[in-house]
Parts: C-alpha cells; sequence; structure tokens
C-alpha cells in the first residue's frame, strides 16, 4: 500500500473523500463524479451484481468521454461496494478480474461470518493482481479487530451509529469510536508485526466541519451516504430526495430499526444489523402496536402511491438517512459537494489552530 490514501489513488486530494456503496442509489454516473472531483465514488452492488457488468461499462465510458485522466494505470478509478451476506463471490470475481473491469477499490461489509471477509480479500487480491484495494466497514472495535486479523484490509472504513442505512443495531458515535478503534488496531499491528490499515470515518458527516473532525480524531479519510442522496447524480426517486430536505434534527427525526427491512421485504441481513432512516409512519404504528399485517397493507398502498408515500405526517415510505441528514439543504452535482466539503474540510484545518 502507498505510503498515504490518497498516493493510492493519485487523482484524489486530500483529506479524502469517498461517496458510499449505497445500493441501488450509488451507480456509476454518481460514483465516477466523485472521483472526477478528486475523490473516491463507490458503485454500490450490494448484495444483487445483476447489473455490476454494465454499471462499470458505463463509469468507463463517461471517464472516456470527459478529459478526466489518472496516472494510475490499469484501474477504473471507482469503487464497488458489496454486501457479503448476499454477494456471490465467484461470479464477482468473474467481473472484476477482466482488465477493464479492475476497480481501484472494493469494500466489503455484513458478511454472515468472518471467513467470508478473509475469502473475498483474498479472491479479489487475486484475481486483481493486487490492483484493487480492499476497504472494509466495521462497526465496532470487536469487528475492527476480527477484519484486520482475518483480511489484513488495506483501509477499514469505521462506521458510527449516526450513519444512514444499514449499521449495527447498538454502536458508538465515530467520536469515541474512530479513536478507540485505531488504538487498537495499531497496538495489534504492531505486536503482530502486520502493515496498519488506513482509516476512514464515516456517519453522520456531511459537511467540511465533520471531515474536519474526523481527521483531528485520526482518519486520513472520510465517507459520506447521506449528504450524496441529494447529488443530482443520485438514482433516487423524487420524494426520497425531497424527504432528505425536508428532515432536520436527525438525532431526533431517525431511527435506527429493522421495521424497514420488514416492510421493503429486505430481511436477509444478518442479525444485529438496523436500518438508519427517517421517522415515519410505518415506524410509528409499529411501535403503537399496529399489526404487522395492517402495517404493510399500508405500506404497500403508499409504494402504489409513488412520491405521495413520501409526504405529509402520514409517509410511510422508507428514507434511509443518517443523523447529518439536517446539514443537508438542496441538491447539487456532486463534483460541487465534494470540492465544497473537501475545500471547507481543508481551510478549517488550517485555519483552526490560529483560533485557539
Ligand atoms: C441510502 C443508503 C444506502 C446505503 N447502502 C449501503 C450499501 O448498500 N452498502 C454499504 O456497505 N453501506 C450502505 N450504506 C451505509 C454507508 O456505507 C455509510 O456507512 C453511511 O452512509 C455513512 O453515514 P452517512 O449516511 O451519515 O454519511 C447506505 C447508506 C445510505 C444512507
Amino acid at each position: 500500500m502507498a505510503s498515504s490514501l490518497t498516493a493510492a489513488y493519485p487523482w484524489t486530494t486530500s483529506p479524502l473523500i469517498s461517496c458510499a456503496p449505497m445500493r441501488l442509489i450509488a451507480n456509476a454516473s454518481l460514483a465516477a463524479a466523485v472521483s472526477m472531483a478528486g475523490g473516491l465514488g463507490f458503485i454500490g452492488a450490494g448484495s444483487d451484481i445483476s447489473t455490476l457488468s454494465s454499471e462499470l461499462s458505463k463509469s468507463r465510458e463517461i471517464f472516456s468521454k470527459s478529459n478526466f485522466t489518472t496516472s494510475k494505470s490499469g484501474i477504473l478509478p471507482v469503487g464497488v461496494g458489496f454486501l457479503l451476506w448476499g454477494a456471490p463471490l465467484k461470479d464477482t470475481l468473474a467481473i472484476l478480474s477482466k482488465p477493464e473491469n479492475i476497480p481501484a477499490a472494493v469494500w466489503l461489509f455484513a458478511p454472515r461470518d468472518q471467513t467470508q471477509l478473509r475469502d473475498w480479500a483474498d479472491g479479489v487480491r487475486k484475481a486483481t493482481a493486487n490492483k484493487t484495494k480492499i476497504w472494509i466497514q466495521v462497526t465496532s472495535v470487536r469487528e475492527a479487530l476480527d477484519a484486520v486479523k482475518i483480511a489484513k484490509p488495506d483501509v477499514l472504513v469505521v462506521q458510527g451509529t449516526d450513519a444512514g442505512g444499514h449499521g449495527a443495531a447498538q454502536g458508538a458515535g465515530i467520536v469515541s469510536l474512530v479513536p478507540e478503534t485505531i488504538d487498537a488496531v495499531t497496538e495489534h499491528c504492531k505486536t503482530a508485526s502486520t502493515t496498519l490499515p488506513f482509516f476512514v470515518a464515516t456517519g453522520g458527516i456531511s459537511d467540511g466541519r465533520g471531515v474536519a473532525a474526523a481527521i483531528c480524531l485520526g482518519a486520513q479519510g472520510v465517507c459520506l451516504g447521506t449528504r450524496y442522496l441529494a447529488a443530482t447524480e443520485a438514482t433516487i426517486a423524487p420524494g426520497y430526495q425531497d424527504a432528505v430536505l425536508r428532515a432536520s434534527d436527525g438525532g431526533t427525526t431517525t431511527i435506527r430499526s429493522s421495521v424497514y427491512d420488514q416492510l421493503r421485504g429486505t430481511t436477509e441481513w444478518p442479525a444485529g444489523y438496523g436500518g438508519r432512516g427517517v421517522l415515519n409512519a410505518s415506524f410509528r404504528d409499529h411501535e403503537s402496536g399496529v399489526s404487522f399485517e395492517d402495517n404493510k397493507k399500508l405500506y404497500e398502498e403508499a409504494v402504489a402511491s409513488g412520491d405521495k408515500g413520501w409526504e405529509g405526517d402520514r409517509a410511510r415510505l422508507t428514507t434511509y438517512a443518517g443523523t447529518g441528514v439536517g446539514l443537508v439543504k438542496g441538491v447539487e452535482p456532486a463534483e460541487a459537494i465534494t470540492r465544497k466539503v473537501q475545500s471547507d474540510a481543508a481551510k478549517i484545518l488550517n485555519e483552526t489552530r490560529a483560533r485557539l
């Protein structure tokens, strides 16, 4: 691995801003736009690789039509994220090993058991002749140590409980989680004489202030999900995007729960995960004792009503978003988001000393 996180991805600017591999939402156009703005965009393959080849091909097309160049030859300057409980390893490797498809990074999350992390990390490294870096998203100090021992990731993505979408049902925010994880992993790597991974913080970071804070906690880069829900290039229903823009005070207006998965039928997640989304009528009805059958019926009616299902006090459609949702104020191109968040963070980090 390179001497710094950004050195491994020479088109990127420090501190590294990455876009989360949000399943169905972060496709080629969003991932490529983030990378072309000096960040690292991830395509969210999730548990289903049926569109992976076409998304990789679309990203190649976007890069070839732009002026974007990178000195790093032989890799596509985007990453791909997988949910290990569902994604098929063998078929994925067959796609990623094609010379034109080799991504800059793969992002592994939510294994059924820890051995999957080793199988995926070894498999990807072999299939891409070590060109693709291994990022593993973890939600606790314990998971971080296990991941480092079993798969030796190049990058550990440390996900705090403020994160939008799926994460540990019980967890800590990045202010405590990131430094404790760094200390524990550093100690382990010293004792075991193994290479220390880079650390990327994620969960609740929506602007340059959050990025600067994460860097002060010891992370070398950050990952933003919720903020990119309001990117022009996000593949997202207008009703969902409007609900993100309307939400504020995310600590009280979002909740991590398994109710949204149950209603949507996405129940294959391993135990211990929940999805954070804007608190809505589906959740309130569940809490107040409405039966699952009745709640599901109301949910299906909301699905049939389209974007209206995200409107008003009785909104029922799932709005996965993190506690940083209140900092997301408008829809902008991913390039503008990436450059602003990056330059604001750099400015804050430069000026902070003078403020003390
Ligand atoms: C709508 C949405 C979908 C997500 N989908 C995935 C996914 O498919 N795979 C994954 O590893 N993480 C996924 N995440 C979680 C992100 O990887 C990341 O941890 C989170 O977005 C960080 O917190 P933030 O949303 O506050 O920026 C998703 C997050 C959101 C908001």
